[in-house]
């Protein structure tokens, strides 16, 4: 195990920058000043509610894991966002549909004093959308070079100690890594030659590496993920991670086949289909689109199941995911699973999954739990790709060479170790051993 960093104090301000201020920006914005506000709680956020078992299940030591470790408190929290359709955050949360006008209304003159930045957007990229608040330059280069002064400024006049990003854009269409993106030189130059395989995103993770700001990827589209980057944030101790929340269906899932697993049953087939209506899915209708979602929902039984491993259980999984712009539906999403199995003797069951799910409210305490988290690593010196906050997201980005970890439930004991660690307590193996008499109730 490597050494223990130094954990430094939160001290100051924090700000949250987030590219895309859309239903899931939006939603966490209102979010967080309703739980500044007493309004509402800030359910389904580790940061925020979820406790932490320190040391033997008879020690009784189970304190909150912001009282265990120095996270941001929620009032040191600004934000600060960019997009290309210039509506304010109350603007913006009416339109994404989200919250009921009655939270929106009650945190109107909060919600209007959050106005996006000129985005750098390119309709190449993410072709269903468009919007005049966007910055021009002579090049890709000098657009990040806009974008960098504009994570100064606002650092500055909002007297930020500290800053993070996580994107909440649009998802950008399906992209491979290429020689552009293998070297910062590399990257730099094709920066400047506006190579077209450099996405708008990409710019905001250069922007923010560049200015030692952590950034996480909350969409599916290649941001951060590519040796250039991954080497550059490793170098300057600016820990990202990424990517494409997960929320709705793939949550399911990846709650559910880790458990069919655990008990040896077999799978024949997955078919997975949502319906929803807001913009994400507007955007989402595009082929291209669609195709970086597609990638980043599929791989995820395969890590979870190794058929390569068992293909007498898996070997044989027909797995279909199927994505439908609805737009009476918004952004109260329907999934349905209809999964295949098998049992002793090969015999098959069927299980249905009908999730009624609001993905902007699964969305938004993964955001506020990954600003806080990548805060935290930041000012543990722990710079690259944080596997540890895997548990956040549907293609969990790896330090090179090692798969994914898609299991929740490893990834839940990752994530909690790992801030055992960091606050000098020995990790947990649930091996019970170590337990005797002495233990026991009265003893
Ligand atoms: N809602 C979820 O639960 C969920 C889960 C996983 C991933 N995601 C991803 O998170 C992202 C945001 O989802 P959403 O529901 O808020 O979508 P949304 O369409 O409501 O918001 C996205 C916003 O990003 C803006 N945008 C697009 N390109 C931009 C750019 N280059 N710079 C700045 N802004 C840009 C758009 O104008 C839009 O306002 C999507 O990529 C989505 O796929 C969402």
């Amino acid at each position: 195990m490597s050494e223990r960093p130094e954990v430094k104090p939160a001290e100051g301000r924090l700000g949250i920058l987030l590219p895309g201020f859309g239903a899931v920006a939006t939603t966490v914005v209102a979010g967080v000043e309703a739980a500044r506000q007493g309004i509402a709680k800030p359910i389904g956020s580790l940061t925020q509610m979820n406790t932490i078992r320190l040391g033997k299940r008879t020690d009784n030591r189970a304190p909150l894991i912001k009282d265990f470790l120095p996270l941001t408190e929620l009032e040191d929290i600004v934000f600060g966002a960019w997009d290309p359709i210039p509506d304010d955050g109350y603007e913006s949360a009416r339109e994404a549909g989200v919250l009921e006008r009655h939270h929106i209304d009650a945190m109107e003159t909060f919600l209007r004093s959050v106005k996006p930045m000129p985005a750098v957007f390119d309709k190449e990229y993410v072709r269903r959308l468009d919007g005049p608040n966007v910055k021009s330059g002579e090049n890709k280069y000098e657009l990040a070079q806009m974008l960098r002064e504009d994570i100064r400024n606002f650092k500055a006049e909002n007297d930020c100690a500290r800053l993070v990003m996580v994107w909440c854009g649009s998802t950008e269409i399906f992209l491979r890594p290429g020689d552009a993106h293998q070297t910062l030189e590399a990257f730099e130059a094709a920066m400047k030659a506006n190579d077209e395989g450099i996405a708008p995103s990409m710019l905001y993770a250069y922007a923010a590496i560049m200015e030692g700001v952590p950034y996480a990827n909350g969409a599916p589209n290649l941001s951060a993920d590519f040796p250039a980057l991954e080497k550059e944030a490793v170098k300057r101790g600016v820990p990202i991670g990424g990517k494409d929340f997960k929320t709705g269906q793939t949550l399911m899932k990846t709650i559910l086949a880790p458990g069919l697993k655990a008990r040896m049953l077999g799978i024949d087939g997955w078919f997975s289909t949502n319906i929803l209506g807001n913009r994400d899915g507007a955007v989402l209708d595009d082929p291209d689109s669609f195709k970086t979602k597609e990638e980043s929902k599929l791989s995820v039984l395969e890590h979870i199941l190794q058929p390569e491993m068992y293909p007498d259980l898996y070997g044989n999984l027909y797995h279909k995911v199927r994505i439908n712009y609805y737009p009476p539906r918004g952004d109260n999403k329907e999934g349905w699973d209809n999964i295949d199995i098998r049992g002793w003797m090969g015999y098959t069951m069927q299980i249905k999954v009908d999730f009624l799910c609001r993905d902007s409210i699964l969305a938004a305490p993964i955001v506020l739990d990954l600003a806080l988290f990548l805060d935290l690593a930041s000012r543990s010196g722990m710079g690259g790709v944080q596997e540890w906050l895997s548990f956040y997201f549907k293609s969990p980005q790896t330090i090179p060479g090692l798969y994914p970890e898609h299991d929740i439930f490893i990834q839940h004991r990752k994530l909690k170790n790992t801030l055992r660690w960091l606050g000098g307590e020995e990790p947990l193996t649930h091996l019970g051993q170590d337990y005797g008499p002495e233990d026991a109730e009265g003893e």
